[in-house]
């Protein structure tokens, strides 16, 4: 008989979490105003916000962070970063930043100004938000079948090269400061980019002088479907694939609270050297010096660490593995999900899960809202919420596709975690018919107002 699979891990610290009942949750809920955002983390079973920081580090991180050098200029844990970024990027240079989106107000900060256009796949809301608070637009061009949870194709997440010529024709290439390619695509269910896309983006930016940033919080992931979805990389390792990949890059920034496995920490990596010296000025401005830029030597050098290993096909096979076993538990209850799985996350259909309610009560967010009172699970709304008001008319967006997104933590929770989120989803699922309404603001913010909304029952 053929072994089933098994973790590459063993456990050797644990965590408790608390079982609240359904008249806890409701009065959290009220309280919370129907934010899950709001929620006190001791208030949830299981924590699916977010995979962003919430991972578990390996005993060879933790170690590593003892060896941390916290000197402010030119510190060795600097140079570990620094050599780690080369070794599996190519970059030659670089700059620590203390997460993300630190990155791109940093880099963003250097090459956009009011007016650009900056066309991408599904640009996450904070690369959209640092976008639109410089007065530029960001172009969204993505294949239209991310969005059609029906389609099962491998690679569902890339940029439709048509739509991204038609922007390069259309716009002079002095007002486009590079074109995003985010890996995996975090909004349309972390579904991977193709190499082949890839390439064709960069034949493109060639074509019309422009360059190109890959917004590479889930980079290995999407290495790891190009090795076990394309059959011409089969054989390649993760190192090796993701090398390849980023020799079509310009500018990477990264969010390594998701790739590296750490619970903070970013980067931008550059090509030229003329860009990073721009951007210093920025990181030492925003972030800090450019040998630390928002971090302890002792968290580059984790954040190093973690690079390394989570570029092993193993560490991606039990971490994906894990994604997939909820998605099939869920696909055999009939739930309607993106398919197919992607790296990160499940991402529920809501409008097809929940009919009868109607959008401008915010799908998503009410599917949200009853699996935390089912069972204590925080999933977080990929719909209209996070899609904002336009900035012009400043009407709700509606996006095509919306989504309760269940981020899974890295190494954090087992599959009997999975068992119960399945279970929790399927009983919703099987009352969806008596759902019938949803929620209505009651406060928001004029940006990103998501995190800090405040709802009442509609
Ligand atoms: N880009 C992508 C694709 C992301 O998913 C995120 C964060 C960021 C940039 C920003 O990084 O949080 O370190 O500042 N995504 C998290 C999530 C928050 O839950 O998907 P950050």
């Amino acid at each position: 008989m053929k072994l089933p699979f098994a973790e590459s891990y063993k456990i050797k610290m644990v965590e408790p979490i608390y079982r609240s009942t359904r008249e806890e949750r409701e009065k959290w809920m009220k309280d919370a105003k129907y934010n899950l955002f709001k929620l006190s983390s001791d208030q949830v079973f299981i924590d699916l916000l977010t995979d962003s920081g919430t991972g578990a580090m390996s005993d060879r991180q933790w170690s590593e962070m003892m060896l941390g050098d916290e000197s402010y200029a030119g510190a060795s844990s600097f140079h570990k970063m620094k050599g780690m970024i080369k070794k599996i990027f190519g970059f030659d240079y670089f700059l620590p930043t203390h997460q993300g989106r630190a990155a791109e107000n940093v880099l963003f900060s250097t090459l956009v100004k009011e007016g650009d256009i900056v066309p991408g796949n599904s640009h996450f809301d904070t690369t959209k938000g640092h976008i639109e608070f410089r007065k530029a637009t960001a172009v969204d061009c993505t294949v239209d079948e991310a969005f059609d949870s029906d389609v099962v194709k491998p690679f569902k997440g890339g940029i439709d090269v048509v739509k991204l010529e038609k922007v390069l024709k259309e716009t002079p290439k002095e007002k486009i400061p590079f074109v995003v390619v985010t890996i995996t695509n975090n909004n349309a269910g972390g579904q991977p980019v193709s190499m082949d896309n890839i390439k064709e983006v960069r034949k493109l930016a060639d074509k019309y002088g422009v360059k190109l940033l890959f917004d590479s919080a889930r980079f290995a992931e999407n290495a790891y479907f190009i090795k076990t979805r394309d059959e011409k990389y089969k054989d390649w390792t993760i190192k090796e694939i993701v090398l390849e990949m980023y020799k079509y890059a310009d500018y990477a920034t990264m969010s390594s609270k998701k790739d590296a496995v750490v619970n903070m920490g970013g980067f931008i990596g550059f090509k030229d050297e003329e860009t990073y010296r721009k951007a210093c000025m920025f990181n030492i401005m925003y972030e800090g010096y450019v040998t630390y830029g928002g971090l302890s030597g002792r968290d580059m050098n984790a954040l190093a660490q973690g690079l390394d290993e989570n570029t092993e096909f193993h560490s991606l096979e039990t971490r994906i593995k894990q994604v997939e076993y909820l998605g099939e538990k869920l696909k055999e209850f009939g739930v309607p999900i993106q398919q197919p799985v992607g790296g990160h996350a499940i991402f529920i259909d809501a409008k097809k899960m929940l009919p009868n309610v109607p959008k401008e009560e915010f799908v998503a967010q009410t599917l949200g809202v009853e699996l935390y009172l089912e069972a204590g699970i925080r999933g977080v709304e990929i719909g209209a919420l996070l899609a904002d008001r336009d900035p012009n008319t400043r009407e709700n967006r509606y996006p095509k596709a919306e989504f309760l997104r269940l981020a899974i933590p890295r190494r954090t929770y087992t599959n009997n975690h999975m068992d119960v989120i399945a279970v929790a989803v399927k009983n919703i699922y099987d009352r969806r018919e008596s759902i019938k309404s949803g929620y209505k603001i009651t406060w928001e913010a004029p940006i990103m107002r998501h995190f800090t909304i405040e709802m009442d029952k509609a």
